[in-house]
């Protein structure tokens, strides 16, 4: 029983995760083991697709300050981070953030864990921790220099500058900014994506995401791999007699 978050499961096979950590969403430890026991929840019974989001004014603040101590406490913190971003990470669906308002240090961080970010007007993005005289610890190091690039993530992770939703649009850390709340369009692409063939788009974002950590030669064989075996979906015989039958985009999906 989760009491830092909700995660509802709607009609449409959207799964929706709120953190709900009172003014800031501070990704404390107990907030961070919810995060990641619902992750489990998702993967042992998926849905269509997943959306995460925080607060309207703050998505999440960040990792819980106030349980920073040493170098004991530092550990396990950046080990529950990582964690739990990786289980949420893994699962097999298209993870969406919605980010209304301020994402910063650990709540950038799990921006950043998701496959895709759909800012709001008032969404702020930034990695922080050097204004602490600390480096992030929930994998902005890493991913946000995969998502920007080394240059831009550096700078960021260096001056702790905050970026707003158009820079983060033009930079490539949001993916999509709305003129107002952004969960309305997160649930509608969710919705969208939770029609389409399940298997193939699971197998689409390991490939993509296991791609990416590894040599060009290494990818192209990992979807050599994944091409042969989404011909074995029931979906993909669905998907080309439709085609040839109906044209494209009419097939309804199965999920399997
Ligand atoms: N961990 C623990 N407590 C936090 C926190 C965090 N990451 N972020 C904010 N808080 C606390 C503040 O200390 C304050 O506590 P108080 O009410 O007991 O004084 C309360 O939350 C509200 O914060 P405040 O800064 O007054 O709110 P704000 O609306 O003016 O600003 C933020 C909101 C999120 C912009 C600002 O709090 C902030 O920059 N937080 C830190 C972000 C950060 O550095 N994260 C990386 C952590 S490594």
């Amino acid at each position: 029983m989760a009491d830092l978050l909700t995660l509802d499961r709607r009609d449409d096979g959207v799964a929706v995760i709120t953190l709900a950590n009172g003014k800031v969403n501070a990704l404390s430890q107990t907030l961070l083991r919810e995060l990641h026991e619902a992750a489990d929840e998702l993967a042992a019974d998926l849905p269509g697709a997943v959306v995460i989001t925080g607060g309207e004014r703050i998505f999440a603040a960040g990792a819980d300050i106030s349980e920073f101590g040493g170098q004991d406490e530092a550990g396990p913190i950046t080990a529950a981070f990582h964690g739990t971003l990786e289980a949420l990470a893994a699962l097999p669906r298209f993870v969406i953030a919605s980010v209304s308002g301020y994402a910063l240090g650990g709540g950038c961080e799990l921006a950043l864990a998701c496959d895709y970010r759909i800012a709001g007007p008032r969404a702020v993005f930034g990695q922080p921790e050097i204004l602490l005289g600390i480096i992030p610890g929930g994998g902005g190091t890493q991913r946000l220099a995969r998502l920007v690039g080394p240059s831009r993530a550096k700078e960021l992770c260096l001056t702790g500058r905050q970026v707003k939703a158009d820079e983060a649009l033009t930079i490539g850390l949001a993916d999509e900014v709305t003129e107002d709340d952004p969960m309305a369009r997160a649930l509608a692409l969710a919705a969208e994506v939770a029609k389409g063939p399940l298997v193939a788009q699971a197998i689409t974002k390991r490939v993509v995401d296991a791609g990416l950590s590894g040599s060009l030669a290494d990818g192209l064989a990992l979807e050599r791999e994944g091409f042969v075996e989404v011909f074995g979906t029931e979906d993909s015989r669905t998907g080309v007699a439709s085609f040839l039958e109906h044209g494209p985009g009419k097939a309804t999906f199965a999920g399997r």
